[in-house]
């Protein structure tokens, strides 16, 4: 079922966000990026974002607009660990959609569409596939990012070590999906 109250604990929390930035430069984007950064798996929940128009009185069309420009923001729960392939001519031409294709069988995860574009998350919340047009060094392709950090001529062997190095972290709370949650 949608959400569209509230969890009683998370509106406190909330509040004192709100009430923190309230009247400051800069202040939607704020509270915006603190609700996310204080979420457990990364996003601004639907209901979060209600809230947040009913208290700051900016209208939800217009935070939502703010959402959806900057990158940064995720509407939906992110995995612990984020796998970015370039999806870009010299990547794509050096096998970029096998690697893709493959880090779906290396994580047993079906892929997603999401606006055109792969990106899904794994259903214990370990890992966030996604994609990039570019990563600015194509003469290194295939290029990859995990957790923002770059490697050049990539394999699936190399994603392979690199996925099951991370793997090893222990799970999140019961590696469930975050559907709630400040
Ligand atoms: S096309 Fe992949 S880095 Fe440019």
């Amino acid at each position: 079922m949608e959400e569209t109250f509230l969890e009683l604990q998370e509106q406190p929390q909330l509040d004192e966000i709100i009430n923190r930035y309230r009247g400051k430069h800069g202040e939607l984007l704020s509270i915006l990026e603190e609700v996310q950064k204080r979420n457990e798996f990364n996003f601004i929940p639907e209901n979060a974002l209600n809230y947040i128009s009913q208290k700051t009185g900016v209208p939800l069309a217009r935070i939502y607009n703010v959402v959806t420009f900057y990158s940064f923001f995720n509407l939906k729960p992110q995995g612990k660990h984020t796998i970015t392939v370039c999806r870009g001519t010299a990547c794509h031409t050096k096998g970029s959609k096998s690697l893709l294709d493959d880090i779906g069988l290396i994580l047993g995860e079906k892929k997603g569409e999401v606006n055109g574009e792969e990106s899904y998350t794994t259903s214990d919340n370990r890992f966030t596939v996604t994609t990039v047009a570019c990563f600015g060094q194509c003469a290194l392709a295939p290029v990859v990012a995990v957790d923002g950090i770059i490697y050049n001529n990539v394999t699936t062997a190399k994603l392979q070590k690199i996925i099951s190095q991370l793997s090893k972290e222990p799970k999140r709370r019961n590696g469930k999906k975050g559907g709630k949650g400040v």
